[in-house]
Formats: C-alpha cells, sequence, structure tokens
C-alpha cells in the first residue's frame, strides 16, 4: 500500500489514508495521493504483463492496503477497439473506442464501486447509502452484495427501468424519488446524517476516483505506454474525467509515458449542461442547470460537486466542454451500432455526436488519435431504440432484399 495522505485540492488540509473519511473539513472532496517514488522502485511497467487481466493490476496505484479486501466482480481491462469502418466513414484516420460495454454490470460503474467498496470494506463500513441516475446504483448494489455490506439507494423515478430491477435483485434497500438526483442526494444527506451511515455519493468519498482512475492506466498501457491526443468523455458527476487526468498525472510522475497530456472533452447533453456553460464562460466553477433533461440520463448532473476538478482538468489538458443534442445522440448510437457493430449506451453515444462536430469546428484533425469513452452498454437501454420487424406467418417466405 502506497498512499501517503488524502489532500484537499481547495485548501491546505491532509488527511491520513486507511481511515474512515467523507470530504475535507471545508467540504471539499478529497484527493489520494501516493508515494510515487516508492511505487516506481516496486513496480515497472514489464511486471504489469504477468498481471490477471483486471484492474486490480494496478494495485501499487490503489488505496486498498490489504489484498483480502478486495471485492471483484473480474472488472477492468475492457478493449480499446480502433473503430475503423466509422472512422472512415466519417473522416476519422485514428478513432478508437474504450468499451467498457463489457464489464460487470454493463457500465464503467463496476470501477468506481469495486474499489470504493473494497475501501468501504477495509474500514468496516456495515450500512452504506447514495443517490444515483441508476447505474452506479446498480454497481454498487452488486459490489455490496459481493461484501455483505447493506446498501441503501435513492434514485429518480426516471431512471430506466432495468436500474431498478438490476438494484432490486441484489437486496439492496432501493427507494424512488419524484425528482432529479439532486433530490435523491438531499434525502441522502440527511439519512446519513441522522443514521450515522457511510455517505457513497459522486465525491463524498475518496475512492470511487480511484477506481475510475484505472480507465487511464489502461489506455496508456493498450497504447504500448502512450495517450491519445484526444480521449472524449460523456460527463455527468465528471468523476471520469477527473479520474483520467489524475491518471496521467501519476504516470507522467512514474516516467511511465512521456510529457504529452490528452486534450480531455468534457461531453453533456444540450439539456443538462453545466460544465459546458462553465466552460464557455471561462468560469472555474458551475451553476445548477434548472430543468435537467435528455435520453443519456447518466450524465443528468445539473451541478457536481467536484465541478471545479472537471474544469480545472479541461483547461489544464488544453481540452474542451461541448454540448450535443438528444437528437445528435440518438443518431450517432445508430451509426456505431450500423458501423461497428456495438452497440453504446446514449452516453457513450454522445462522445461520437461531440467528435463529429469537433472535426467539423477544425478542433480535431482528422490524423489524430481520438479515444472514445463508451461507458457502458446499449443493452441497458432498450428504449433509445424503436424497430418495427415485419411479422411473418409461418408459411411466408422472405425477400431477397429487406
Ligand atoms: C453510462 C454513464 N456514462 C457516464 C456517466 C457520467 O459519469 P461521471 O460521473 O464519471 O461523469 C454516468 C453516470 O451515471 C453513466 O451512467
Ligand atoms: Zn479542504
Amino acid at each position: 500500500m502506497h498512499v501517503s495522505h488524502l489532500e484537499c485540492p481547495q485548501c491546505t488540509n491532509t488527511y491520513e489514508g486507511g481511515r474512515r473519511i467523507q470530504v475535507c473539513a471545508c467540504g471539499s472532496p478529497l484527493l489520494v495521493r501516493y508515494a510515487l517514488d516508492r511505487v516506481g522502485k516496486a513496480l515497472n511497467r514489464q511486471d504489469l504483463l504477468q498481471r490477471p487481466a483486471t484492474l486490480w493490476r494496478y494495485r501499487e496505484l490503489l488505496p486498498v492496503r490489504d489484498e483480502t479486501s478486495i471485492v471483484s466482480l473480474g472488472e477492468g481491462m475492457t478493449p480499446l477497439v480502433r473503430a475503423s469502418q466509422l472512422g472512415e466513414r466519417f473522416g476519422f484516420e485514428n478513432l478508437f473506442i474504450k468499451d467498457e460495454g463489457i464489464i460487470p454490470t454493463g457500465t464503467f460503474k463496476a470501477r468506481g464501486a469495486a474499489v470504493g467498496v473494497s475501501c468501504a470494506r477495509e474500514v468496516a463500513v456495515d450500512t452504506l447509502a447514495m443517490p444515483t441516475n441508476g447505474n452506479a446504483g446498480g454497481a454498487w448494489a452488486a459490489y455490496c452484495a459481493a461484501a455483505g455490506i447493506r446498501c441503501v439507494i435513492v434514485m429518480p423515478r426516471d431512471a430506466p427501468a432495468i436500474n431498478t430491477k438490476e438494484i432490486a435483485v441484489t437486496g439492496a434497500d432501493l427507494y424512488l424519488v419524484d425528482g432529479l438526483i439532486s433530490d435523491a442526494g438531499q434525502i441522502v444527506g440527511r439519512a446519513v446524517a441522522q443514521h450515522g451511515w457511510f455517505d457513497a455519493s459522486t465525491l463524498k468519498e475518496p475512492y470511487r476516483i480511484e477506481g475510475k482512475k484505472t480507465m487511464g492506466f489502461e489506455i496508456a498501457e493498450q497504447m504500448g505506454w502512450r495517450v491519445p491526443d484526444v480521449i472524449i468523455y460523456p460527463t455527468g458527476g465528471g468523476v471520469g474525467i477527473i479520474g483520467i487526468y489524475k491518471a496521467f498525472q501519476e504516470l507522467q510522475a512514474l516516467g511511465w509515458i512521456g510529457e504529452k497530456m490528452s486534450r480531455l472533452v468534457a461531453v453533456q447533453a444540450s439539456g443538462c449542461a453545466p460544465i459546458v456553460k462553465a466552460y464557455e464562460k471561462r468560469q472555474n466553477i458551475s451553476e445548477f442547470w434548472e430543468g435537467a433533461a435528455t435520453c443519456a440520463f447518466g450524465i443528468t448532473v445539473p451541478k457536481a460537486l467536484g465541478d471545479f476538478l472537471v474544469l480545472e482538468a479541461v483547461y489544464a489538458s488544453r481540452g474542451c466542454a461541448v454540448a450535443v443534442t438528444d437528437e445528435a445522440i440518438l443518431e450517432a448510437q445508430a451509426r456505431i451500432a450500423a458501423a461497428e457493430g456495438n452497440f453504446v449506451c446514449p452516453e457513450g453515444a454522445a462522445t461520437f455526436a461531440a467528435a463529429r462536430q469537433l472535426l467539423e469546428q477544425g478542433w480535431i484533425n482528422p490524423e489524430e488519435e481520438v479515444v472514445l469513452l463508451n461507458t457502458g452498454t446499449g443493452l441497458k437501454y432498450p428504449q433509445t431504440v424503436q424497430a418495427a420487424p415485419p411479422l411473418l406467418a409461418p408459411g411466408d417466405d422472405l425477400p431477397a432484399k429487406g
């Protein structure tokens, strides 16, 4: 275990690792810092080749102290696939999809849950609570079940139906709220204060981000220890984009990748785009987005606790933030499936809609290496696709052409 301390990115406070902790006394999320000089001595890149293809291959850069605390469903090392047909059709010479569609629970939320729940188990949490837009709840409920931790979840009633079922089947205590994730968060906030539960809300504990940063480690490893020119990420709470930026900073400090930093793009839906609005005004924090609504439900986050960290990652990497319409998202979803055979979630599809927009504007050059982060499988969102195939009678013949 190489955690040196937990650090507040807002004030100068530091905290010891390995304890039950939520946010800084000032209210800011905490970031885990490692003794990277020690990690560099304990581990080299070649060692990784012998290890299993899960995110635990980076265990020296993760916060779990004792390996017996690890709760794993086999998560991590998802494919980085070259999207040749899609790229060729739309003018990208080097387009890739980092595909989280095949990870346990069907979305990248499994990464944050695996590490977050393992750390919670290590500090003897018996009940944790969280608000969710659905996929994080599905993932945390699954890992809590495996860990024997009681899990209390509050979710907007408009979340995808499958999320209700995947959470309920684990035996978690699930409540729906007639409101948004921000309303669910307030209910959870009151409950943890009253009952002394652990608050696993986005960035209210420091370890979820550590799980999500492994997407950055994997992209670098899969590209031969270099980073692509651009990574496009569907941004809700922002943990993934903050995590990838943190991962690359750690790899740079270890000397495992060069100085180059990928330009990080935060994509939001035009029906809920607080980060984009802040970026356009060159602000460092966002404002609450009223009336948030989009088919990409996972990124319906009107105000993220870590907004300042998302914006910092975007500005410092010379990235940008863009909004795409639901219409463009659904079109992108169909294009990706037709060209690549990959049924991506609407959040993942939003990254391709953004890529097209940025290529058209000249912000991306055709030859640049662009990685789209598909955060989950489209199978979780059957309602985003309409299909009405012709119905045959048993004796009917098929036409030669459809
Ligand atoms: C499929 C999907 N993509 C993206 C996101 C946004 O994640 P982040 O908190 O990392 O911005 C979510 C969050 O719920 C999600 O479910
Ligand atoms: Zn602080």
